[in-house]
């Protein structure tokens, strides 16, 4: 049977033989050349290119949601509400977007280095502000008994969600079709896995 895919990183689910019928396995369930093997079954340089745009998307439209939610419940003054959508975006910054960006920086952005510096600085950049934004928010959303305390991290949630947004169109149009024409075949698929094996 074939043991592959993964919805955390743009595809579908990750299932085991045996397991029960839709339920993912989280990677970290797996080793490291478990995960390798994977990825590997099925995964062309196109194919990891569309796995990438896709994981993007999923991560925009969560980070979308995510804001959303933290908007609502500031706009009806409602700390607790308020306090549990900072949570939950604080989780998905951490264990979801965080990861992300350190496994591009191992990945993409290091073979794209040597193509085009100017571009991979540029968007090394990016992760920082985005660190340090994430910094900032976490110290934010630890009180948010005020209205103005609320505002204030909601103002930091949309920054983040503006700059993730803008940066992750930029490694679609940008580094993955460089690496694409640039790097001989193969390359792309082999640093989708590595991104994602080394997570
Ligand atoms: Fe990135
Ligand atoms: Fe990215």
């Amino acid at each position: 049977m074939r043991v592959v895919l993964f919805d955390r990183i743009g595809g579908a689910r990750l299932r085991r033989p045996g397991g029960p019928s839709g339920a993912g396995v989280g990677l970290r369930s797996l080793t490291r050349c478990e995960k390798g093997m994977s990825l590997m079954a099925d995964l062309t340089d196109r194919t990891a290119q569309q796995r990438m745009e896709a994981h993007h998307g999923q991560l925009v439209a969560a980070v979308d949601e995510s804001v959303a939610a933290l908007e609502r419940a500031c706009l009806v003054d409602d700390t607790l509400a308020a306090e549990a959508a900072a949570a939950r975006f604080q989780t998905l910054l951490e264990g979801d977007i965080l990861p992300h960006a350190s496994g591009e920086e191992r990945s993409f952005y290091a073979a794209a280095e040597p193509l085009n510096g100017a571009l991979v600085r540029s968007l090394t950049h990016e992760h920082e502000v985005l660190r340090g934004l994430i910094d900032t928010c976490h110290a934010c959303a630890a009180d948010l008994g005020r209205p103005a305390d609320r505002l204030a991290c909601l103002g930091v949630a949309h920054e983040i969600r503006a700059l993730f947004s803008v940066h992750a169109q930029k490694e679609d149009r940008f580094v993955t079709p460089l690496l694409l024409e640039r790097t001989p075949e193969g390359t792309v698929a082999r640093l989708f896995v590595e991104m994602h094996a080394n997570a």
